[in-house]
């Protein structure tokens, strides 16, 4: 369906009833009064019923729902059938690309899974579609849209905080072997990449965000320590950005599941900014030279930007933050927080990464023609 054609409800499909759809239903029924789920979409057709009945509490108006949409095995029978204005991917990261490619060419608007694709050319060529078309993509970085986060990166776009010193990113995002035995593709090169391209992608993408710059090369090194995987669980490496910032990085699935962790460092010349997620628990500290923190300041700032429910539904479920964004952005003819370019430029920020791991050297982003990351099969863990 054309943007001129969208009505004052969206249509919504999700392709793919997996562990992150959940998030994704709840967003959208959350939001009816703008958006109406339309169909599930999974090759294995009991999916869509258990994802329901799992997420069956957390949804409202249950019945309605479950009425009101349709269920396949076939996405492109779906697009054919009910031209949804928004589609949201939540497949296997290696076939985020070729379903992409299809609905944008059936003029949906979509919602794609990070990473967003498994190749810098793919992931641009997608971004160049949706251009070409007058179509959004959003991704689903979803730290972007924690709360006080988007208030952070328009102060850093004012100049507010000064220049950018360097920043530190901390991923710990413990996983056991199961984790990765519960599906075929997780941890393989081909499909998913490590805890670089899953997990650390989220933080590449909001150092970017919060830093206002772009990388402009990389230097990483990579381990397997203690998972199953065909990929690496342990990355760590320094980022150089335009603005001169540097920036080091360490992104692990190695450590305990219970003690997720997700922290963010970034010292400027007016502010030293510290969020932290850790054990589900956020925090924040804007600290000034003379030490005052501002956390409450700004915190105060979104409540009266977005209203307090807003940042209640943000904090349970930020994909209700992309959500809400993508709608807008429909209907105002903008560009999403979290855009396409967005997903192509951490995609290369994580490629160029593991390129620096394969060449065993410093790799100049953006990268120059196409690199795949099932190249990184060649490189011995
Ligand atoms: N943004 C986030 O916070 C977040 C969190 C978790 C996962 N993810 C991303 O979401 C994606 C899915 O992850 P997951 O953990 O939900 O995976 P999953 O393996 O749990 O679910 C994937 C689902 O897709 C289905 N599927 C596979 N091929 C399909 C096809 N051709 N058509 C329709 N359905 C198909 C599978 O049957 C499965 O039900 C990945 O790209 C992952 O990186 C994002």
């Amino acid at each position: 369906m054309s943007q001129e054609a969208i009505t004052n409800k969206s249509k919504v499909a999700i392709i793919g009833c997996g562990r992150v759809s959940e998030k994704h239903i709840r967003a959208v029924t959350g939001l009816s009064d703008r958006l109406s789920l339309c169909a599930l979409v999974d090759t294995n057709p009991d999916a869509p019923s258990h994802l329901l009945s799992a997420c069956k509490k957390k949804i409202k108006k249950y019945k309605d729902v479950c009425a009101s949409l349709k269920t396949y095995i076939d996405y492109k029978q779906m697009l054919n059938d009910l031209h949804p204005d928004i589609v949201a991917i939540t497949v296997p990261s290696g076939l985020h690309f070729q379903i992409a490619k299809d609905c944008l060419e059936a003029n949906a608007n979509i919602l794609l899974e990070k990473p967003m694709t498994m190749s810098n050319k793919s992931s641009r060529e997608l971004y160049e579609l949706a251009a070409s078309k007058g179509l959004r993509i959003a991704m689903g970085h979803i730290y972007r849209y924690f709360p006080i986060v988007s208030l952070l990166h328009e102060d850093m776009v004012s100049g507010a905080f000064g220049k950018a010193g360097h920043g530190s990113v901390i991923v710990r995002w413990g996983h056991e072997n199961e984790y990765y035995q519960q599906a075929a593709w997780r941890g393989t090169w081909k499909s998913d990449g490590g805890a670089l391209m899953n997990q650390t992608v989220h933080a590449l993408d909001l150092m970017c965000y919060l830093m206002n710059s772009e990388a402009v090369s990389v230097n990483g090194m990579i381990a397997r320590r203690f998972r199953d995987m065909e990929a690496e669980d342990t990355a760590m490496g320094v980022y150089t950005f335009a603005n001169g910032a540097l920036c080091q990085v360490e992104g692990t699935t190695a450590t305990f599941p219970k003690e997720h962790e997700a922290s963010f460092f970034i010292n400027t010349e007016k502010a030293a900014i510290r969020i932290s997620l850790y054990k589900g628990k956020p925090s924040y500290s804007i600290r000034t030279p003379k030490g005052k923190n501002l956390a409450f300041k700004y915190l105060r700032r979104y409540i009266k930007q977005n209203g307090l429910s807003y940042l209640i539904s943000v904090a349970k479920n930020p994909h209700y933050g992309i959500y809400t964004d993508l709608y807008r952005a429909i209907t105002t003819s903008s560009s999403p927080i979290a855009d396409g370019r967005s997903g192509y430029l951490a995609v290369d920020m994580v490629l160029g990464f593991y390129r620096s791991v394969l060449k065993k050297t410093e790799i100049e982003l953006p990268l120059p023609g196409e690199f795949k990351i099932e190249e990184m099969a060649k490189f011995e863990l």
